[in-house]
């Protein structure tokens, strides 16, 4: 995006506003004339995908919002009048709900896919770890929004997260109280849950355009991960990006509407429907299916403390993966070792999703706790210690060449 753009306004009025706010320049070189890596797969069109589910959740939560009471007295009774009074309640806020799950999914594979593909590394640490915060909002959105209804589970949901807090030593309490707004998960609890969760998603588009805005100036990584080094290694980002990354929105809305219009509460928990009772615990709290990972590591250590210490260290250690990865090479492609360990990391991230499941007892403690330490080993053992010792694969010399082979 360096140097002037090559944008030429089509009419009069374009040309006057151009030369007052060169808005039209900025779209054109940042989504039109954009050099995009000519080799990238599909994987590379899920950043798009969460673009538009961030588009999504906006578009119906506001709707939503205009018929909600954050009040604990008529949050329940408010949520049933939009699944049944409110002219096409039940799909806004079954789009928002099964929204929110889709939205989890996506990131996932977005993460995964820079993990595998080497896209942390040096010069896309700032994008890489924009990326992190992004990832901590929607977490932190999520959990807000799933108190919302006010059931059994969002009630409890609460008082088990918010408590989380009590384990800090000599002020926890008071940091819990102070999120309550009171001595117990409460009226002023819904209202700010309300007020945030509302808020923090301008907050996240924000962030991202930080995040397209550090992706535009280092460049996109990609299959190979070299970086382009003539025009032959790259193609305009429209049409040939704009018409990929249009065809797997249209996969995922299909996806997405499978869910709303087949099994709407398929993700969800049937306690919810009931609504929420400080006096009742219900048999088993389980949060949002894209908690679960971590909810296994928070119950495989006996210590409150420690065990909420593994909790922010697992998402928090991500943030420093550029540099705990010691390798030279960037694509899991050109790294044979690597990708062993990779694959066995993101099964052991989705058996910890399944033990998050199961009740904290017998075998299961045992398998989170393997687990919990194989997760933490890959970032802080395996990935350091690889770069010295793995033997890599030969880098092809271009991008060009690895699509066309190193003949041509
Ligand atoms: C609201 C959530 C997010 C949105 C809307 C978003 C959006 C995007 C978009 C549009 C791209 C370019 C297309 C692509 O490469 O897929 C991108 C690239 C990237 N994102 Fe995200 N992102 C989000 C969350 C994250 C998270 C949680 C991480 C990592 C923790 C992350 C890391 C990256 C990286 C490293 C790239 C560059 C990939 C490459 O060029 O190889 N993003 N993101």
């Amino acid at each position: 995006m360096s140097g002037h753009s090559t944008y030429q306004p089509q009419n009069a009025v374009l040309q006057w506003l151009e030369k007052r706010l060169p808005i039209g320049g900025l779209i054109y070189d940042s989504f039109v004339a954009y050099p995009t890596p000519r080799n990238l797969n599909y994987w590379w069109t899920f950043g798009g995908i969460l673009s538009m589910m961030l588009g999504i959740q906006i578009l119906t939560g506001i709707i939503l919002a205009m018929h909600y009471t954050p009040q604990t007295d008529l949050a329940f009774i408010s949520v049933e009048s939009i699944m049944r009074d409110v002219n096409y309640g039940w799909l806004l806020r079954y789009l928002h709900s099964n929204g929110a799950a889709m939205f989890f999914f996506a990131v996932y594979i977005h993460i995964f896919r820079g993990m595998y593909y080497g896209s942390y590394k040096d010069p896309r640490e700032v994008l890489w770890i924009l990326g992190v915060i992004l990832y901590l909002l929607m977490m932190a959105t999520g959990f807000m929004g799933y108190v919302l209804p006010w059931g059994q589970m969002s009630f409890w949901a609460a008082t088990v997260i918010t408590n989380l807090f009590s384990a800090i030593p000599v002020v926890g309490d008071t940091i819990v109280t102070w999120l309550w707004g009171g001595y117990a998960v409460g009226n002023p609890t819904l209202n700010r849950f309300f007020s945030l969760h509302y808020l923090l998603p301008f907050v996240i588009a924000g962030v991202v355009v930080l995040h397209v805005w550090a992706l535009h100036v280092v460049g996109q990584n990609n299959p190979a991960g070299v970086e382009p080094k003539s025009d032959k290694d790259t193609v305009p980002f429209t049409p040939y990006a704009t018409a990929k990354d249009g065809f797997m929105m249209v996969v995922y809305c299909i996806l997405l509407a499978w869910f709303v219009f087949y099994i709407p509460n398929y993700l969800g928990h049937a306690d919810n429907y009931i609504p929420a009772n400080p006096a009742v615990t219900p048999a088993e709290i389980v949060p949002e299916w894209y908690y679960l990972p971590f909810y296994a590591i928070l119950r495989s250590i006996p210590n409150k403390l420690l065990g909420v210490c593994a909790l922010f260290a697992s998402i928090g250690v991500l943030a420093f993966l550029p540099w705990l990865d010691t390798s030279k090479v960037r694509s899991g492609r050109y790294r044979p070792l690597f990708k062993q360990f990779f694959w066995l990391f993101v099964a052991s991230a989705i058996g910890l999703g399944w033990l998050g499941t199961k009740p904290p007892e017998g075998m299961y403690v045992i398998l989170s706790r393997l687990l919990t330490l194989y997760y933490f080993a890959y970032f802080l053992v395996i990935l350091p210690l690889l770069g010295f010792f793995e033997k890599t694969k030969p880098l092809p010399n271009s991008i060009s060449d690895s699509v066309l082979g190193a003949k041509a």
